[in-house]
């Protein structure tokens, strides 16, 4: 199934509350909650305060990518403060099988991420035991870049290793996604699609409808 996942680092945040309200009316059913620390990444967004609010008004779906160091650290607060999914970056943990049996131990679904430098079969080893890969088509830390074209292949690539292995897990694409990048993307197999940029800002009611028409229409 292919979902819409906008990311909030892009909508107003002074009024947080309200920019998850138009999307849910608008179809979406999960939103993308980008957390920097602004060590593994230069810039800082948001953290636990900002989750552990939108949880009391809002039931989507709070898909957590967590651009941190020492995840491992973090996960049972924000597994409290309310995330349904907890991705974390395949570069940023020691010991990655610890990290999985941390946010399962919380009842929570499991993604990876992985940047675009970093080969896809590194994460390979971990495809079973996961619900989402996360595949970095920007360099992570700021909204608004523009999509690397490499990543076309290395989406493909994922997609032939998890239908080798018969698994079901989500391929997720997270940067530069928009009305010009999303055919191609699709194409090579990718069924979570973040959004920054192309959601947020003017007429967000209308973009995030025609998106998840769109995703439902490829479905
Ligand atoms: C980048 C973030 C993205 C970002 C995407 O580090 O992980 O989620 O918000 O923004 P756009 O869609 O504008 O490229
Ligand atoms: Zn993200």
């Amino acid at each position: 199934m292919n979902i819409l996942a906008p990311s909030i680092l892009a909508a107003d945040c002074s009024r947080l509350g309200e920019e998850l309200e138009t999307i849910r009316s608008a179809g979406v059913q999960w939103v993308h909650i980008d957390v920097m620390d602004g060590v593994f990444v230069p810039s800082l967004s948001f953290g636990l305060p900002v989750v552990q609010s939108l949880r009391k008004v809002s039931d989507l779906y709070f898909d957590v990518h967590l651009m941190i160091t020492d995840p491992l650290r973090y996960i049972h607060e924000f597994a409290q403060a309310g995330a349904d999914s907890i991705t974390f970056h395949l570069e940023a943990a020691e010991d990655p099988d610890e990290v999985i049996r941390s946010i399962r131990t919380e009842g929570k679904n499991v993604g990876i991420s992985i940047k675009p430098g970093t080969p896809v079969e590194k994460v390979l080893p971990y495809l079973e035991k996961i619900d989402l890969l996360l595949i970095m088509t920007v360099e992570p830390g700021f909204g608004g870049q523009a999509y690397i074209e490499a990543s076309t292949e290395r989406i493909r690539e994922a997609g032939r290793a998890i239908a080798e292995r018969g698994l079901a897990v989500n391929i997720e694409v997270d940067g530069g996604i928009n009305r010009k990048t999303i055919d191609t993307v699709l194409e090579a197999g990718a069924n979570v699609l973040v959004m920054g940029s192309a959601v947020f800002g003017n007429d967000t009611f209308h973009n995030a409808q025609w998106f998840v028409q769109k995703l439902g229409e490829a479905d």
